[in-house]
């Protein structure tokens, strides 16, 4: 506020002056000086903001129907992203600013302004920081509740009391009830096995095409999301880039919101898929290959572990896992020549406990199927979550490709531990066996798909199983107490590379189908035959149920050196000419026989994962767009949701409240599905 006194009239001014002017109110004068005054204590930086920018960004940055906000922008960009931003423009609306216009001193001054931009309060639970309301609600069993408001909507209500508890109302009347949820999805698959099954029993074949979206909500400026939500204790959490959502499970109002700048130059942090939950905390990893613990009720940060190096291409992407006191996590980078491994760390401190490497050492067991330098930058990425038998207290985690990608002159032989699935001892992260599905991969088939953990009846024994589909175009089931292939069938139409997989557990190659200069036809694509999207297996049917994908890539091999901050690819992929299929396949587990399959619209570039219920029904994110619901027995479609985004992520399903709900993200926003009241 403008607050010194003025004279009405100051002794400058001449009476020739005074006569011509219309006789003005002190107030008035007083309001034309303080403008004056505050003009000149705005810097020059802020006048430039306000003249050029405040038109459709607003003039706290909070952005108006012409431009988004972009006070909480800044802190993602360096000085010479602003500049290009400014000088550059953006597709949609954001208009170029040349030198002749905004000249560069100009410029330096109001790239200094953008980053004082603050936030401010904003009702409703949405904005990044709300004042804090005290207050006692009544419940309809008569008690009541003191606490702080952390979030309102018109019938339902957040409220945390000084215990730190987080309590999820409902309005009744005058009155609040209490709601929670019943069974939760504690972990990126549902469970430790990976099954993505559930046995509530509420939405059947025949209510099913009654099913609606009960609540949405969109993750500002977020698309292609791959994250699965996770529900625990009524709080539902979800994840973009660096950033954690809370929300009430039952109504999708945010509770909290946790988020940290994204790196810029960082390699292979691109998206996120999830957290793990354990006790009062969440898990998340950040693009610059950090885990990061948060207080799971409020979203404080608690620590914060360095899982390795981002300047030497390391990043992370992949939802981790919580068995007994550690969390696992992997990392990526097998484009990007990073050397892979899959940690172990204290839940308490983010201590690292243990730590497997994916690529051996020179001269450690393993080393002999590295002949050439790419020992040195071999990649084997842990980036998708793996699977937990807590009975034989072994991890079950895939790794993805060597490097570099296309050309493996440089390491000759299998490249172990790329493209495996590895069975670790939880505690010490020991390995107690290992099976590689692609040998000296040179096609990117990363075998990060998810290893399903079934005990079943294996033609006539009971077994404990391992099941997995994968990028490679073969359907494997491996005792998981030892590792041993039990069966292996190819599930594509047209396979290229392979001829079959031997008794002896390795592929029976064809000829020619390495990486050429002049480009070698291979099938499946790069994109794989199936890929990172979940799977799903029903014990009473016996079918493993999987997206899949007919298509093929050109493979050119090239030269290429490993440098920090860049791909290592030696080489270069491009698609086939020609329609590509998505189908939604159900395989019997016993014969590798496919029992039915489902076309989808093609070619949309869809990459949604299933869910599979008790009452026989498979939901899965169909590739043009739609949630979709089939029939396990018989892959009738049963019913669509229209979601006109490209599925990058799997679905859940939780119960809140008394109701089964099933939830997925399409592109940016989170839709949870229900029966009607
Ligand atoms: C005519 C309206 C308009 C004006 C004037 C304008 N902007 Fe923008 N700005 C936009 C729109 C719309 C976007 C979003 C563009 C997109 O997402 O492609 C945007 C995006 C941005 C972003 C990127 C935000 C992000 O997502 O990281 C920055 C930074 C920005 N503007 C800064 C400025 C500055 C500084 C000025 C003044 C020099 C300015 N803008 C003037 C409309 C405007």
């Amino acid at each position: 506020m403008c607050n010194f006194t003025v004279p009405l009239y100051t002794q400058s001014e001449s009476p020739l002056e005074m006569s011509t002017r219309i006789p003005l109110t002190a107030a008035f004068v007083t309001l034309v000086l303080c403008a004056t005054a505050s003009a000149q204590d705005r810097t020059a930086g802020q006048r430039s903001f306000e003249s050029r920018c405040a038109i459709c960004h607003g003039g706290d940055g909070h952005g108006t129907d012409r431009g988004p906000a972009i006070y909480n922008k800044t802190a993602a960009r360096d000085n010479q992203s602003l500049a290009a931003v400014i000088r550059n423009g953006l597709p949609a609306g954001m208009p170029a600013f040349s030198p002749t216009q905004l000249p560069d001193a100009e410029l330096a001054e109001l790239t200094t302004y953008l980053r004082t931009l603050q936030p401010v309060p904003a009702p409703g639970g949405r904005g990044p920081q709300r004042p804090v309301i005290r207050e006692t609600l009544t419940l309809t069993n008569g008690k009541t509740l003191e606490g702080v408001q952390v979030g309102v909507g018109i019938d339902d209500h957040q409220l945390r009391t000084d215990d730190g508890k987080l309590h999820l109302l409902r309005r009744v009347d005058n009155k609040y009830r209490e709601a929670t949820s019943t069974v939760d999805w504690p972990t990126f698959h549902g469970d430790m096995s990976g099954n993505r099954y559930t046995t509530m029993n509420q939405i059947t074949k025949d209510n099913v095409k009654n099913l609606g979206a009960k609540w949405i909500y969109t993750i500002r400026n977020a698309q292609g999301l791959q994250d699965t939500p996770q529900v625990v204790g009524g709080i539902m959490y979800i994840t973009n880039v660096n950033t954690c959502i809370a929300l009430d499970a039952g109504s999708g109002r945010q509770l909290w919101q946790w988020n940290r700048p994204a790196q810029q130059g960082v390699m292979g942090g691109a998206s996120n898929r999830g957290v793990a939950v354990a006790g009062d905390r969440v898990f998340i990893v950040t693009d610059i290959a950090h885990l990061v613990a948060l207080n799971r009720f409020t979203g404080e940060q608690i620590w914060d572990t360095e899982m390795a190096d981002w300047h030497k291409n390391y990043g992370a992407t992949g939802a981790p896992l919580a068995v007994g006191n550690l969390v696992i996590s992997g990392v990526t980078g097998g484009e990007a020549g990073t050397r892979g491994f899959l940690a172990a760390y204290d839940q308490t401190t983010g201590r690292e406990v243990w730590r497997f490497w994916t690529v051996p050492q020179p001269g450690e067991p393993g080393s002999e199927t590295w002949t050439g330098k790419d020992i040195e930058h071999g990649g084997g990425p842990t980036w998708i979550t793996g699977t937990y038998d807590p009975q034989l207290d072994t991890l079950y985690w895939p790794t993805g490709n060597p490097a570099k990608e296309y050309n493996g002159d440089d390491r000759k032989g299998d490249d172990l531990y790329t493209d495996c699935l590895l069975a670790l001892d939880a505690k010490t992260g020991k390995l107690k066996w290992y099976y590689q599905f692609t040998p000296h991969d040179t096609f990117d088939w990363d075998a990060t798909e998810i290893p399903v953990l079934v005990d079943a009846n294996f033609q006539g024994q009971p077994r404990k199983l391992v099941l997995h589909a994968d990028r490679n175009g073969f359907f494997y089931v491996l005792d998981r107490t030892n590792g041993k292939l039990l069966l292996a069938k190819q599930f594509v139409k047209e396979l290229t590379w392979a001829s079959g997989i031997g008794a002896d557990g390795r592929p029976i190659l064809k000829p020619n189908q390495e990486p050429t200069a002049a480009g070698t036809r291979v099938c499946p694509s790069q994109d794989g035959a199936t890929n990172f999207y979940s799977p799903s297996y029903i014990p009473s049917t016996g079918l493993f149920y999987f997206q899949t994908f007919e298509k093929c890539s050109i493979y050119t091999k090239g030269p290429d050196e490993w440098t920090p901050g860049k791909n290592y690819l030696g080489g270069v992929q491009r698609a086939v000419a020609g329609p590509s299929e998505h189908i939604l396949r159900a395989m019997d587990i016993n014969t590798g026989a496919i029992k039915w399959e489902l076309t989808e619209t093609p070619g949309s570039g869809g990459w949604g994962g299933t869910l599979s219920t008790v009452t026989g029904i498979v939901f899965f994110g169909e590739e043009g767009g739609a949630f979709a619901a089939a029939d396990a027995a018989t892959g009738k479609l049963l019913w669509t949701f229209y979601g006109n985004q490209n599925w990058k992520a799997s679905p859940m399903a939780y119960m809140f409240d008394g109701r089964e709900y099933l939830a997925a993200i399409s592109g940016g926003t989170v839709i949870a599905f229900a029966l009607p009241n």
